[in-house]
């Protein structure tokens, strides 16, 4: 059975391509959703992606994303500097999971220093801009892959 990644972005990354292009790049979600497919493929593993400006819904997928998905990859935009929320899903969640920021937050305004998120990521990828989530998937496949194989 192919093992799936599910990859959750969340508030205003609907917006990439046209959203302050000199920080985020101008890719859209749709073309880093296409690449990561085709990497995906070739690792032999699925993707799904999923955006929502809701934390509400973020909450949910995490919580659904066990039994269906073998790991989560999570750029969750400004709520990583807020939630909580999101902090409890994964912590609660099984799967390994890998944080992706395009920018590096640690370049920019000192309140986005601060993830809550990374206390339960499994590893953190910033700065790359769209590139970051293809090396979160390759990241994430080593990671479920060493899981199948034991
Ligand atoms: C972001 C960084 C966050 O600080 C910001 O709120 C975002 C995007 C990134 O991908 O660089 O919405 O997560």
């Amino acid at each position: 059975m192919t093992l799936s990644i599910l990859v959750l972005n969340g508030p205003n990354l609907n917006l990439l391509g046209s959203r302050e292009p000199d920080v985020y790049g101008r890719e859209t979600l749709a073309d880093i959703e296409s690449s990561c497919a085709k990497m995906a493929a070739g690792l032999g593993l699925a993707v799904e992606f999923r955006q929502s400006n809701s934390e509400g819904d973020l909450v949910d997928w995490i919580q659904q994303a066990s039994g269906t998905h073998a790991g989560l990859i999570v750029n969750a935009g400004a709520y990583t500097h807020t939630s909580i929320a999101l902090l409890d899903a994964l912590t609660a969640s099984s799967l390994p999971s890998i944080e992706v920021h395009l920018s590096n937050i640690f370049q920019r305004d000192e309140f986005r220093h601060h993830s809550y998120i990374s206390k339960a990521a499994s590893g953190v990828i910033c700065g790359f801009g769209g590139f970051g989530y293809q090396m979160a998937l390759e990241a994430v496949a080593r990671m479920v892959k060493s899981v199948e194989e034991a």
